[in-house]
């Protein structure tokens, strides 16, 4: 089995990452309200650059004004957010990590309260976190310009530094809304099979590996299935597909749990990491996310065929996770956590007071 702390190089772009830890991409809520990039969230950022961590991602960043989801979120919609994002990346890069930038727009789930106008979506669709909001169905050239906006925001990544970036796939905003057969009825070219419904993604992709060079790390996050949405996990892995197929660079799977499992053809229960990793059969690494804590998880997710692992949470807690693994008998401490403990890990009072919605990790 490889060893996660060796490490990792890229095969298209010939990148080399110092190891196989992967901080994954973590909504902080420190930006400032313009979506420029903050000093609380440049150190909290930093600070796991340091930590020795392979790969650091931002948290989710808009390419639209309008595609916000929540206040404190990062802006990579405009020119006004490139001194944060240069300074950002030019001292992850200087401690050693890998940036990646994660890229998203929120369809349906961005909030008329925040945006000021109607939600979007493939469809008319209402979201449970709405409030009764329904979102509206965007126009063909809506579309359009949301993947420019997305080759706008890789484009200005790339300038300020950044090795790459990670479409937000995932977690039910608007590209995986527009992968659901539920919240995408359209009969147009976006809409349809499942090869008409992955048509947005793989636009964006093109647009992206048009405007950026060659040398640029352009992956996805893909979560395993969205029942609400109607993405199934036989779909999801069929998108992964055409994604090595598109040139892209990387696979996250969002796993949640990367102990989950599903049972395959032959009855035998398999991981979600091993659906991903015997599918793709090596043609395009994959990242792993979802409760990975300590050594053994780690072994486990690489086990199942991950080439990179993903960590969230154990990342929040502990700045230099991946350093903690040098010890393969160490056991970095769980959840939950001082106030103090957090701060010292490089949180600030908002990000706390954020972590604090997730069941059980600040100590009340
Ligand atoms: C506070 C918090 C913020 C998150 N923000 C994002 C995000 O911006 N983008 C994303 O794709 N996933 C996000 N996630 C999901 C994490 O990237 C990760 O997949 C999840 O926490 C599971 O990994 P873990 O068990 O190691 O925490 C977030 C998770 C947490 C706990």
């Amino acid at each position: 089995m490889t060893d996660v702390l060796s490490e990792f190089t890229f095969p298209r772009t010939g990148l080399t990452v110092r190891n196989r830890t992967v901080l994954a991409a973590l909504t902080n809520k420190q930006s400032h309200e313009d979506g420029a990039l903050s000093d609380d969230e440049h150190h909290w950022l930093t600070l796991r650059s340091k930590g020795g961590f392979g790969i650091v991602t931002t948290a989710a960043a808009n390419v639209t004004e309008h595609g916000r989801g929540w206040e404190g979120e990062l802006g990579v919609w405009s020119d006004h957010h490139l001194p944060g994002l240069t300074r950002l990346a030019s001292e992850l890069s200087a401690h050693g990590a890998v940036s990646l930038a994660q890229l998203f727009h929120g369809g349906m789930r961005a909030p008329f309260e925040l945006t000021g106008v109607q939600p979007v979506s493939a469809s008319e669709n209402t979201d449970s976190s709405m409030k009764g909001v329904t979102s509206r169905e965007l126009s063909n050239s809506e579309i359009e310009s949301i993947i420019i906006s997305f080759g706008d925001a890789a484009v200005r990544c790339e300038a300020a530094g950044f090795s790459g970036v990670e479409l937000h796939g995932a977690h039910s905003y608007l590209i995986s809304q527009f992968l659901g057969s539920q919240t995408n009825r359209r009969k147009d070219k976006w809409g349809g099979d499942l090869s008409g419904r992955s048509m947005l993604l793989k636009h964006i992709i093109e647009n992206v590996r048009a405007r950026t060079s060659e040398e640029f790390v352009v992956g996805v996050r893909l979560s395993p299935a969205i029942r609400d949405l109607g993405i199934e996990l036989n779909e999801t892995l069929r998108v992964a597909q055409w994604c090595s197929e598109w040139g892209l660079d990387f696979i996250h799977v969002s796993c949640w749990d990367v102990y989950q499992t599903k049972t395959d053809k032959n009855g035998q229960e398999t991981s979600l990491t091993k659906w991903f990793s015997k599918h793709l059969n090596s043609q395009i690494p994959i990242i792993t996310t979802g409760k990975i804590w300590d050594s053994n998880d780690v072994n486990f997710a690489m086990e199942e065929g991950a080439d990179l692992v993903g960590v969230g949470r154990a990342g929040i807690a502990h700045y230099d996770w991946p350093r903690q693994l040098e010890d393969e008998n160490s056991s970095p401490k769980k959840p939950p956590f001082s106030i103090e403990h957090l701060k010292q890990a490089g949180l600030s009072d908002t990000f706390v007071t954020y972590m604090s919605r997730w069941d059980g990790f600040v100590l009340p």
